[in-house]
């Protein structure tokens, strides 16, 4: 008797614990998929990266946001599988280098610092970044093998089966829907598209939006230097 009451009140415990959790983090389900197509050395992405995404995971909003980087942008892999980006081979490699840390490390936010690190010290992120962003060794290890190239032609993958198609970069989508040009808004935009039944993070109510609208992004167009 005392056994089976002692179960049940552990089942109990458990079952409360779940849900009394589940209420202070959105339901993976209800969060806002937030996508970010991207390729590491055109300015406006590495600006939207430095200076505009950073707000999610500075705010409360990471609670109701899935973040999921895509570096690949508007580069283009040959018949042979060589692939070729935008700003040339060390856009290539930085891509690489990216696709390495989204792979190693556990979770978006420790993949965003990092990724952050470089692209804000995109000339010298050597001596900038290696030192406290998270497991380097992996990181390595992933980008001088094969893996690196299999996560990137996977990124092709992802990138050419957008529907619709990117027009430019960055090119973000929320729930699958493009943003086009409203980036300048992220905030208020990711606020608009969460449909789930937590309350909405503070900064999510309108005095506070005011203050994260940045000014228009300049954007890498899909033609715009590629030469080949
Ligand atoms: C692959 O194709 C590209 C152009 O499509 C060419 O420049 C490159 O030399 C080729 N690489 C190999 C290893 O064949
Ligand atoms: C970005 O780089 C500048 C120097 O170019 C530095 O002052 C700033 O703190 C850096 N920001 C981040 C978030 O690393």
């Amino acid at each position: 008797m005392v056994t089976s009451s002692s179960t049940k009140l552990v089942f109990f415990a458990c079952f409360v614990l779940f849900t009394f959790s589940d209420t202070l983090v959105a339901g993976e389900s209800d969060k806002v998929q937030l996508n970010l197509y991207y390729e590491s050395l055109c300015p406006g992405c590495q600006r939207f990266i430095v200076d505009e995404l950073v707000k999610i995971f500075d705010s409360d909003l990471d609670t109701i946001t899935d973040v999921k980087l895509v570096p690949f942008g508007n580069a283009k892999v040959s018949d042979n599988l060589t692939v070729i980006c935008q700003h040339g081979e060390e856009e290539c490699k930085l891509n690489a280098l990216e696709a390495c840390v989204i792979n190693t490390l556990p979770n978006p936010k420790l993949q965003y610092n990092f990724i952050r690190c470089v692209e804000n010290y995109t000339k010298n992120w050597e001596s900038s970044c290696l030192n406290g962003y998270g497991d380097e060794k992996a990181i390595n290890a992933c980008y001088n093998s094969d893996l690196s190239k299999k996560l990137i032609l996977g990124y092709a993958k992802q990138t050419s089966s957008l529907k619709p198609e990117h027009e430019f970069v960055p090119w973000v989508t929320l729930n699958s829907k493009p943003l086009y040009t409203n980036l300048d808004d992220l905030v208020g935009q990711v606020c608009k598209a969460y449909k789930g039944k937590t309350p909405l993070p503070k900064i999510c109510s309108s005095s506070a939006l005011s203050e994260w609208k940045m000014s228009k992004l300049e954007f890498s167009y899909v033609d715009e230097t590629i030469n080949h």
